[in-house]
């Protein structure tokens, strides 16, 4: 993929990890605490999927889905700090975790086209801006040039907990597998990423060890040092 270079004032925090390992609210709570606007990118992968099951595209084709997101107009639109994305001026918003997405958007994710579209839009919005993304990719291909990247994991048994928790029977186990294996931009810890076990960490406490990192990395250091 050919990428447009960030401008000076670009900052990207990638928080990649697997499903319910805790980043989007980590993610969520380090972008209010900097003033940075949020992005959780898996909203937009959701999104091309709620997208494609409304034109009644079988989900497992992969030229049918790649064809649909060519198609497709991709905004990421804001609320407040908040991006979120709009498909053909659609706002999906109250579907994207809807059983049959969720059962459609890991094989949607997994296609070539699908990945190229949306790291090109995600890299698009970020341009000029201060954001913390989270997502599966961020730090190893969609922002491999950021020196703030963060890896956010957690016990599997932990992961599927918090995902009953939150009132889901998504199976964590098929989703990892899918995301992990798929032959374009994998799930995968980035180099030079920090890695944080949020198993026994509240969001406090992965917010405080990822605070600490970007302190000792030098960014805004006199916000980020006087507040921790
Ligand atoms: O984080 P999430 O569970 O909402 O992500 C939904 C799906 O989107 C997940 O199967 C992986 C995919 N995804 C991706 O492939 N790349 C991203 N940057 C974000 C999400």
């Amino acid at each position: 993929m050919t990428k447009p270079a960030l401008t000076k004032e670009t900052v990207v925090i990638a928080i990649d990890g697997p499903a319910a390992s805790g980043k989007s609210t980590v993610a969520r709570e380090l972008a209010k605490r900097l003033g940075y606007r949020f992005l959780n990118s898996g909203d937009l992968y959701r999104a091309m999927t709620w997208s494609c099951l409304q034109s009644g595209i079988d989900c497992k084709d992969i030229s049918a889905v790649a064809t649909a997101a060519g198609n497709a107009r991709i905004k990421v639109a804001h609320e407040g700090n908040e991006y979120y994305p709009k498909i053909d001026e659609d706002d999906a918003r109250t579907h994207l975790r809807d059983p049959a997405v969720n059962a459609n958007v890991s094989p949607v994710s997994a296609v070539p086209a699908v990945r190229y579209i949306l790291s090109a839009a995600i890299r698009t919005h970020a341009q000029g801006r201060q954001t913390v993304i989270e997502g599966r990719d961020i730090g190893s291909a969609v922002f491999p040039e950021t020196p703030y990247k963060f890896y956010i994991d957690a016990h599997p048994q932990v992961r599927q907990r918090r995902r009953r928790n939150q009132g889901q029977n998504e199976e964590i186990a098929q989703r990892d597998m899918i995301d992990s294996t798929r032959s374009t931009d994998p799930l995968t810890v980035a180099a030079g990423a920090t890695v944080i076990d949020s198993s026994t960490l509240d969001v406090n406490g992965v917010v405080g060890a990822i605070m600490g990192q970007l302190c000792s990395q030098g960014l805004s250091a006199a916000l980020l040092c006087s507040k921790e």
